[in-house]
């Protein structure tokens, strides 16, 4: 879509000049109207309201459901979530056109498949969002992007703009199930791009491919065994060595009798074993590998030694004669292959999900989404998925929890999809809430009595206010909601009996003073207990006097929440 310049100032054309100047870009090129994103970003409010009836579980719910379109819900999460989340995966509309021609919205009009410019909107579409989710993302954290071949090479680029040298992996998804027939070569693939926020805080995956055999890998061993002996004579040329006795046996007792020839290694003595040690000194001949560090290991009577990479290493005979060299393992281990295979299939989950009466046209199975989870260190963190759909990611998380007690926590955005032809159609509530709800309901009992903050959900919607309308939109009970939340803490109820509302977290006391009456103040006064408090008031110069001798921190409602909506 062409640039109108023309109802710009000189100030504005300047700074779109100075910030093509800025950002150079690597080989992508769209048509970006960035005054017109900018401008929205500060044009008007947005305010959180919570569905009780369409939520489940009781107060002090850590997951939480937003119907709204993402990029509002992601100005909104970052006035509570900035640098929290440490796991995003997002499986976004591909821009194929696929589903009855309708893709994704874009300033607020479904973009149509013959659109000149679609990529260019698909690319702004995924911009916007990806720019504000980056805000969202803990240096440690990753972000996983699915995406087929269409907008695949887009997206990678697009990718290295808004994650610069943070490319973690190209992983390829194996997509069991149908492809189209008639296509002259058959898709079965699609692909998660992985990024991190920060590439320098990244620990490697502690997970190892479900599809390598345990009993076959040597991975799954507590520790790495080699064989010591090498009989490769060009590499490794052949000496004489002594097994002195006390050597180290794995076995409690036996005789190794003379070997030469190709039988290595070669010995003319027998080798006796009695309460797993060596009973007298023999001599070997045979090619070795690190032979110093056995050197070392048996002038330090058969104390573990470290090799150069810092790894202690142990030495011991095994019952066929041969010398193995040990180093335990560290505690976890990492093994993801780029391809993915076996986590489950598009068209499985969705007969399952019409089963229980829900209609969607391609859902993620669970276990890939399980999968993806397991590559990130750690089982307390917060997951974000702002393409929801049916809200495979939550029930992967949840799944994932129940597997390992883990307490990872999740927040699902999606749209409802309602247009001017199905004004009342509604993914969010009818298929994200729906499913995440039997989910809990049929399999998630157990948590409701171990960790009941990790049972069920709040449905929260977005709405957009102007300025001017704040005051009056932004409800006692939808504040107290915000400032829990961007205070990390699960939302309790608020409780109208009470002129003071009251929460806390590790290190700070939270209050919300809807009306700062004297009695409220000499209230809030009263509950401080020496921990740094914060006050969020209407009025905060009402609580000038308090603040002034006791340690807290003012923040004047609204305008603290509309200072973060727009930076
Ligand atoms: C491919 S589906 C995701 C499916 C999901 N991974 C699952 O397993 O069910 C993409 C979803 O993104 C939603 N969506 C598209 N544009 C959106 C927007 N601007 N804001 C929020 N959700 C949007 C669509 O409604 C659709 O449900």
């Amino acid at each position: 879509m062409p640039q109108t310049y023309d109802d710009l100032t000189r100030d504005q054309l300047v700074e779109i000049l100075k910030r093509r100047d800025r950002e150079r870009k690597l080989g992508l090129v769209w048509e970006r109207q960035e005054i017109e994103a900018d401008r929205s970003i500060n044009s008007d409010f947005l305010i959180n309201e919570l569905d009780e009836a369409l939520s489940l579980g009781g107060a002090g719910r850590a997951n939480f459901i937003v119907e709204a379109d993402n990029y509002d819900a992601l100005r909104w999460l970052r006035t509570t979530h900035r640098g929290a989340i440490k796991f995003i995966y997002i499986d976004p509309p591909y821009n194929s056109g696929k589903t009855a021609g309708k893709t994704f919205v874009y300033n607020d009009n479904y973009v149509d498949p013959n659109d000149d410019y679609r990529h260019s909107k698909w690319l702004e579409f995924m911009y916007q969002r990806l720019c504000l989710a980056r805000d969202l993302m803990t240096p440690d954290g990753l972000i996983f992007v699915s995406i087929d071949d269409g907008e695949m090479a887009r997206l990678q680029l697009l990718m290295e703009i808004i994650f610069p040298g943070n490319f973690q992996a190209c992983l390829v998804w194996q997509t069991d199930g149908n492809s189209d027939n008639t296509a002259a070569f058959k898709v079965q693939h699609e692909y998660i791009l992985v990024y991190s926020r920060d590439k320098t805080q990244v620990l490697p995956p502690p997970v190892i491919d479900p599809n390598i055999d345990p009993d076959a890998s040597k991975l799954f061993n507590n520790e790495i065994r080699n064989t010591f002996v090498k009989n490769e004579a060009r590499k490794n040329k052949p000496s004489t060595l002594t097994l002195p006795a006390g050597f180290p046996a794995s076995f409690e007792r036996g005789v190794i009798p003379p070997r030469s020839g190709n039988q290595y290694p070669n010995h003319a003595e027998p080798i006796i074993v009695e309460d797993f040690k060596v009973q007298k000194s023999v001599e070997l001949y045979s090619g070795w590998q690190s032979k110093n560090l056995f050197l070392r290991f048996v002038a330090q009577e058969f104390a573990p030694v470290f090799d150069q990479e810092q790894r202690l290493t142990a030495f011991e005979l095994d019952k066929n004669g041969a010398i193995q060299s040990f180093k335990p393992r560290a505690e976890s281990q990492s093994h993801v292959i780029s391809v993915i295979k076996n986590v489950g299939s598009v068209q499985k989950t969705k007969s399952d999900l019409k089963k229980i009466g829900i209609t969607f046209d391609y859902p993620k199975p669970v276990g890939l989404i399980q999968y993806l989870l397991k590559m990130m260190p750690g089982n307390d963190f917060t997951v974000l998925d702002f393409f929801a759909g049916t809200g495979t990611t939550a029930e992967a998380v949840e799944r994932l929890n129940q597997e390992d007690g883990g307490t990872r926590r999740w927040i699902m955005v999606s749209s409802t999809e309602a247009t001017a032809t199905e004004p009342d159609k509604n993914v969010c509530r009818d298929a994200c809430a729906r499913r995440l709800r039997l989910f809990y309901e049929t399999q998630g009992m157990g948590i409701r009595s171990s960790r009941p903050e990790s049972y069920g959900f709040s449905y929260d919607r977005i709405r957009r206010v102007r300025h001017s309308d704040v005051d009056e939109a932004l409800q006692p009970d939808n504040a107290w909601r915000w400032v829990q939340y961007a205070h990390g803490i699960p939302p309790t109820s608020y409780d109208s009996n009470s002129a003071v509302q009251q929460a806390e977290s590790a290190n700070v006391l939270v209050f919300y003073v809807d009306r700062a009456t004297p009695n409220a103040i000499t209230e809030t006064a009263k509950r401080l207990n020496g921990k740094p408090a914060v006050v969020y008031s209407w009025t905060p110069g009402r609580f000038a006097e308090i603040a002034a001798e006791k340690n807290i921190d003012l923040r004047p409602i609204p305008a603290f929440f509309a200072d973060r909506l727009s930076r």
